[in-house]
C-alpha cells in the first residue's frame, strides 16, 4: 500500500481494537486492510479492555456492513438474545436508561415513529433557514483565525460551527451556548479514559447538560417554536407523549451525535486538503467540485468509525456462526476503504464519483443530521476558499484516544490570507 511499503505484515493475533493506544495515530486502516482480506467476519477475542470481558464480532467489508445495517430485525440497535443491556457502543448501556430511550439505541417500530416526528426540523427548508446565520459565524471564525495566523485548527476553526449548528437546530438560546460548548468539550475529552470509562468531570458535565436540557424543555413547553426540542416536548407516539426521560435525553443526544463528528470530519478533511495544495486551488477555481469534495471529506475522515449491533437470532455469515445475543460491530470507516467499492481507496480524490460512502451509516438509523453536517462542511469550505490562501501544518495532529470517534484534539497550523 502506498505509504506503508516495508512495514511488517500484520497477523490476526496482533490485532487488538480495544487497545486505544493503537488509535492515537488516527484510524488504523492497515489493520482493517488485513481484516477485509483475511477475516471479514472476525470474532475479536476478549481482552483486558473488552467491556464485560466479552469478545465481539467485527464486520469490515462494505457489502457485509450494508447487509447487516439494513437487516435491523436481526442486528438490533437495542438488544438481543438474553442480554439485559445493549445499544450501539461496545460497552452495554442499561436498558431503559439509554437503550430503548435514545433514538439511536432503539428499534423500529418505536424508533421509526419518533424519527418521523423529528423530520420537519431537518427538511431542506428548515436547514436553508439557518444557513445564512451559520455562514456569518463561519466568516467570524475564519477571520479570527486569520488574525491569529498561528492557530489550532481544531479548537479555533473546526469546533465552534458544529456546536452552533446543533444549538440552532435544538433551539438553544444564544446566551446559553457558551456553557453548552464547555460541557460538550469536557464530555468529548477522551484523554486517558478506557472504553466505557467516565471520570468525575465527565459525570458532572453530563449531569449539568442533562439538567439544563430539562430546564430548556420546560421553557419550550411554555413557548414552543419550530426547533427540535419544541417538537420533542409536543410529540406523541401512539397517542402518548414521549417519556420525560426520553425528552431529556434529546439535547445530549444531538450534542454528542452532531458536534464532535462534524468537527472531526472538518479537521481531518482540511488536513487532507492542506496537504494537497493543487486540490485546494482546483476547488477554489471550480466550485462545482464542492459537492464531491464534501463527500470525499466525509469518506476520508469517517469520523464515526463503528457502531455496534446485537444479534437477535443465530445467523451465519461467511461460514461463521453469530449467536443470538452476540455483539456485532459494523466498521463504517473500513467499508469506506473497501477497494471493491472505491478505486484506490487510500487516496483522497477530490472529485471522486461515485462515492457511496457509509460515513453516515445506512438503513433505518442513517444519520439524522446528515444534511446539516453536509451544509456545515460546505459553508465552512466556501468561507475558507474565499479568504484563506494556505493552511500549513506547524506540528503533528494530536488524535483523541478513542476507537469510537476518529477525532482530533489539536491540529497546529498557520493560516495565511489570500
Ligand atoms: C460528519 C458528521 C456526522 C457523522 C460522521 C455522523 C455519523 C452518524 C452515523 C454513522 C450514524 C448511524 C449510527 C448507527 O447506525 O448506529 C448517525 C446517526 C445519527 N446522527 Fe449523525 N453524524 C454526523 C453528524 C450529525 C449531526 C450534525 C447530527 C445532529 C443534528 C447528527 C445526529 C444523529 C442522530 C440523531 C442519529 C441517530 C439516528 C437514528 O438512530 O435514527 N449527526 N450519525
Amino acid at each position: 500500500m502506498h505509504d506503508e511499503i516495508g512495514l511488517p505484515e500484520i497477523g490476526l493475533p496482533d490485532i487488538d481494537l480495544t487497545d486505544l493506544d493503537r488509535f492515537t495515530a488516527g484510524f488504523p486502516h492497515r489493520v482493517f486492510d488485513v481484516l477485509r482480506r483475511d477475516a471479514p467476519v472476525w470474532f475479536h477475542p476478549a481482552t483486558a479492555h473488552t467491556p464485560g470481558g466479552e469478545g465481539f464480532w467485527v464486520l469490515s467489508r462494505y457489502a457485509d456492513i450494508v447487509a447487516a445495517a439494513t437487516d435491523d430485525a436481526t442486528f438490533s440497535s437495542a438488544t438481543g438474545g438474553n442480554r439485559d443491556g445493549g445499544g450501539t457502543t461496545l460497552e452495554d448501556m442499561p436498558m431503559g436508561f439509554a437503550v430503548g430511550a435514545l433514538l439511536n439505541m432503539m428499534d423500529d417500530p418505536r424508533h421509526a415513529k419518533i424519527r418521523r416526528l423529528l423530520a420537519p426540523a431537518t427538511t431542506p427548508r428548515a436547514l436553508a433557514a439557518i444557513e445564512a446565520g451559520l455562514r456569518s459565524r463561519a466568516v467570524a471564525i475564519v477571520e479570527a483565525a486569520l488574525a491569529k495566523r498561528d492557530c489550532d485548527f481544531l479548537v479555533d476553526v473546526a469546533a465552534e460551527l458544529p456546536l452552533q449548528a446543533v444549538a440552532e437546530l435544538a433551539g438553544v438560546p444564544q446566551e446559553d451556548r457558551h456553557e453548552l460548548m464547555n460541557w460538550a468539550n469536557v464530555t468529548l475529552d477522551y484523554d486517558d479514559r478506557e472504553i466505557g470509562e467516565v471520570n468525575d468531570r465527565v459525570v458532572q458535565a453530563q449531569a449539568r447538560m442533562f439538567a439544563y436540557g430539562s430546564d430548556l424543555l420546560e421553557r419550550k413547553r411554555a413557548r414552543p417554536a419550530a426547533d427540535l426540542l419544541s417538537i420533542v416536548t409536543h410529540a406523541e407516539v401512539d397517542g402518548e407523549p414521549l417519556s420525560q426521560h426520553e425528552q431529556q435525553l434529546f439535547l445530549s443526544l444531538i450534542v454528542a451525535a452532531g458536534s464532535e463528528t462534524t468537527r472531526n470530519s472538518i479537521a481531518i478533511g482540511m488536513s487532507a486538503l492542506g496537504a494537497r495544495p493543487q486540490d485546494w486551488e482546483r476547488l477554489r477555481a471550480d466550485r462545482t467540485l464542492l459537492h464531491a469534495a464534501v463527500e470525499e471529506i466525509l469518506r476520508w475522515a469517517s469520523s464515526t468509525p463503528y457502531n455496534r449491533r446485537t444479534a437477535t437470532r443465530d445467523v451465519e455469515l461467511h461460514g461463521q456462526r453469530i449467536a443470538a445475543g452476540d455483539k456485532v460491530t459494523l466498521w463504517w470507516a473500513s467499508a469506506n476503504r473497501d477497494d471493491t467499492v472505491f478505486a484506490d481507496p487510500h487516496t483522497f480524490q477530490l472529485a471522486r464519483n461515485p462515492n457511496p460512502h457509509l460515513a453516515f451509516g445506512r438503513g433505518v438509523h442513517f444519520c439524522l443530521g446528515a444534511s446539516l453536517a453536509r451544509m456545515e462542511i460546505r459553508v465552512l469550505l466556501e468561507v475558507l476558499l474565499d479568504r484563506v490562501g494556505t493552511i500549513t501544518p506547524t506540528g503533528p495532529i494530536e488524535y483523541v484516544r478513542s476507537n469510537k470517534h476518529t477525532g482530533v484534539r489539536h491540529m497546529p497550523v498557520t493560516v495565511e490570507a489570500r
